[in-house]
């Protein structure tokens, strides 16, 4: 049994990963959280309560976090802003936590001697040609495009130089695009669904040729987990399941899924500096830590994720409207 400190553990990935370990595990763990806009203490029922805390609060609150942190034994770090889209119209949040925020982090777990492990993207190497045969790896040049990516990269520097000069025991991992349940109605495949379902359009910014590497939530929680027992201290993991597709066919797809017409989609303005493609070579982990995916069938993931969608619609119903209608300002 250890004791984890998972920050941002009420936001998609977050409370998919508290599941995933209350579930699998007999760990305990303790869920630092600001609830922002996209963090849903509702995504947090039905836990096993002797084996789950969850503390409101803020990543960058330095008396709040050297208490927590001195009472843990694994500190694994979800917390961010997450969305590139709202770093584009504001990107102050951005640096308050995905910077300042790791920073308080890592000073507390440098202070108590304690393991850590930081979660990032595959968005802080930039993006690739739809044609390029080669992927991201851990030696790949970082060259983020947006203030989201770029502060993810910043705060990846700042966990690998406390590394090298303090000697903080700390991992880091790289993961593309997830879908599953819990994800906020702001992001592309969520949106998509809960469009549809109100009758909407879905929206397809530029020509929809982007590609994404889609892993299931599932998967990348299995791929920490193996990080944070088996990885090795100062390195960096790049988390992927062979999962590219461009939007215009994952749009298609939902659109299958929900008896739709294959063009029952607009086009709308495309996301400036829009990153092309992501994809991930993740033979790091899978040859060092042995670990593998299980969820690679994308269009059955997709029919089970449309399903949670359609059966928890008072999850996501509240943030709905004032989301399209941000969009809608965007001309998106
Ligand atoms: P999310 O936006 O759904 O959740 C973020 C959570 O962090 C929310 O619960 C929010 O309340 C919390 N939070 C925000 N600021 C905070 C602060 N200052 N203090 C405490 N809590 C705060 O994000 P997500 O999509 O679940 O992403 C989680 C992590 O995974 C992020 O670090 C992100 O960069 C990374 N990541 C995401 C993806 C993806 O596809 N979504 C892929 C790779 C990596
Ligand atoms: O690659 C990992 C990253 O994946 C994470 O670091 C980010 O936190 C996460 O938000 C995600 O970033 P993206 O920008 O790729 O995800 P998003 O869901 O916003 O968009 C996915 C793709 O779909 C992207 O090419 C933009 C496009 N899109 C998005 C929306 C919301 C549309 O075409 N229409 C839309 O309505």
């Amino acid at each position: 049994m250890q004791r984890l400190l998972v920050t941002g553990g009420a936001g998609f990935i977050g409370s998919n990963f508290v599941h995933y370990v209350l579930g699998n595990t007999d760990d305990h763990v303790t869920v630092l959280d600001k609830l922002t806009y996209a963090g849903n203490i509702a995504s947090l029922k039905n836990l096993p309560e002797e084996r789950f805390t969850f503390v409101e609060g803020d990543i960058t609150d330095a008396a709040l976090v050297d208490g927590l942190v001195a009472d843990t034994d694994v500190v694994v770090h979800y917390a961010a802003e997450s969305h590139n889209d709202n770093s584009l119209h504001d990107p102050r949040p951005f640096l308050d936590t995905n910077i300042i925020g790791t920073y308080t982090l890592i000073e507390a777990a440098r202070k108590h001697n304690k393991r850590f492990h930081h979660i990032s993207t595959d968005e802080v190497y930039g993006d690739l040609e739809l044609d390029d045969p080669e992927r991201f790896t851990e030696q790949t040049p970082y060259n983020p495009s947006s203030p989201y990516s770029s502060t993810k990269a910043g705060s990846d520097l700042l966990v690998r130089a406390w590394v090298r000069s303090f000697g903080l025991q700390a991992t880091i991992s790289n993961c593309s695009n997830n879908y599953g349940p819990y994800q906020h109605v702001e992001k592309f495949i969520p949106r998509q669904i809960t469009n549809v379902i109100d009758g909407i359009r879905p929206k397809l910014y530029g020509k929809g040729e982007n590609v994404r590497d889609w892993i299931h939530a599932n998967d990348h929680s299995s791929a920490v987990l193996a990080i944070i027992a088996k990885g090795r201290i100062g390195e960096t993991y790049l988390i992927g399941a062979d999962g590219e597709k461009n939007n215009k066919d994952v749009v298609e797809l939902i659109l299958k899924h929900m008896g739709q017409a294959p063009d029952a989609y607009d086009h709308v303005v495309d996301r400036p500096g829009h990153d092309l493609r992501y994809a991930i070579d993740s033979s790091k982990l899978r040859d060092e830590l042995g670990w593998e995916p299980k969820f690679s069938n994308f269009d059955a993931g997709i029919e089970d994720t449309i399903a949670w969608y359609r059966e928890n619609e008072n999850w996501w119903r509240p943030q709905k409207a004032q989301t399209e209608a941000k969009y809608k300002e965007q001309g998106q």
